[in-house]
């Protein structure tokens, strides 16, 4: 029986209680006009946990931040964080957080040290902390020798750290990011997650971020909602998300001719749980046992003598997950290993 809960499962409106929690949302509901960009979502943080919301554009992951930062009144539903009610008490919950807004916001124009120093301002961090907190902040994101510089000569990664630090010159114990890492590189957005990974520990944060990036919900959330479409689709560790999809393996195959009868032979494998058709004469093949069925199929195809255009296989990834509860892609990067059959009989190498 797997722990990932679905958003159909979800309780009532139930009061939740505070304390256990570093972030609680019952059935939070956000309207633009008519739009319901929101529609009815709950979920709770541990306190300590990096929690992630992922889901592709327009899925309502930064709405759903901004009513959790207080920055944009709630439709319907309540949010409480770090106990307090983000409508009836935003001043004490503002004293919590840290925020990171989807867009840069640092000053271009003023130095890495300068844009700390307005935030600690703003925060009303006491004159005889600030340098303290400065220091550790810029410590903390490798930034200290980036001190004196404008903040328009640093590259984005760097920038992006910069805002990390910024969001934390108060010592929030809840800190929200929404997409951390998009735009950068990849060396650029480890960097990142080694950061945020190393900040959880040592400042004994809770982070709740939102990505559309699958491999960063993977590596670096302890549990993770998928949000559609205003819906909270399912909720779990990556690990239980990933065994909630029947099959744990995928073996993707290209056959070099299309036919109508592909998906029916793929779904009569040994072991085969579902085939989704990706495009012409290419399919995704989720199995209990991907060398077991990678055997039968080139068997199949040699049999009937087709060619196979590429053939690999992989673990269950978050997109499958996303796939199995929206019927839908979430795919932004191809990260898996291909391996090229060698040539045989009936099977393009
Ligand atoms: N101020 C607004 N007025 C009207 N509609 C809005 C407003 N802000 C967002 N929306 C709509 O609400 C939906 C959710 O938007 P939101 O920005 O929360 O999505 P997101 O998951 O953060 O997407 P992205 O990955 O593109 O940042 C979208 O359809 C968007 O067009
Ligand atoms: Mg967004």
């Amino acid at each position: 029986m797997s722990a990932v809960r679905k958003a159909r499962t979800q309780e009532g409106g139930a009061p939740a209680t505070a304390a256990p929690f570093a972030i609680a949302v019952e059935n939070i509901v956000k309207r633009y006009g008519a739009f319901e960009a929101v529609k009815g979502i709950t979920f709770e943080v541990k306190d300590g946990e990096i929690f992630g919301l992922l889901g592709p554009n327009g899925a309502g992951k930064s709405t759903l931040i901004r009513m959790m930062t207080t920055l944009m009144p709630v439709t319907a539903g309540r949010a409480l964080v770090a106990g307090h009610d983000v409508t009836k008490e935003p001043n004490a919950v503002r004293n919590m957080i840290g925020v990171i807004p989807q867009a840069l916001t640092s000053d271009q124009d003023l130095t890495v040290y300068e844009n700390l120093l307005i935030y600690a301002k703003l925060y009303s961090v006491p004159k005889e902390k600030r340098e303290k907190n400065i220091a550790a902040v810029l410590e903390a994101v490798d930034l200290t020798k980036w001190r004196g510089a404008q903040t328009k000569t640093l590259s984005g990664g760097m920038r992006r750290r910069l805002e990390i630090a910024r969001g934390l010159v108060h010592d929030p114990r809840i800190f929200f990011l929404d997409e951390p890492t998009t735009g950068l590189d990849p060396v650029s957005r480890i960097a990142v997650w080694e950061m945020l990974n190393n900040l959880k520990k040592t400042r004994n944060l809770t982070m709740l971020l939102t990505t559309h990036y699958m491999e960063e919900a993977d590596r670096l959330c302890d549990r993770i909602a998928i949000v559609d479409h205003g819906t909270l689709v399912a909720l779990g560790t990556p690990v239980e998300l990933k065994q909630s999809v029947p099959g744990s393996n995928v073996v993707e195959v290209q056959f070099a001719r299309e036919s109508d009868d592909w998906k029916a032979r793929l779904e009569a494998l040994t072991d085969v749980t579902e085939v989704q058709s990706q495009s012409a004469g290419v399919y995704r093949v989720l199995t209990s046992n991907g060398s077991q069925t990678t055997t039968q199929l080139v068997e199949m195809a040699s049999r009937l003598g087709e060619q196979l255009s590429s053939l690999s296989v992989q673990n269950t990834s978050l997109d499958d997950v996303f796939v199995h509860y929206t019927g839908r892609q979430l795919r932004d990067e191809q990260v898996k290993a291909v391996f090229q059959m060698p040539p045989r009989p009936g099977v393009n190498a």
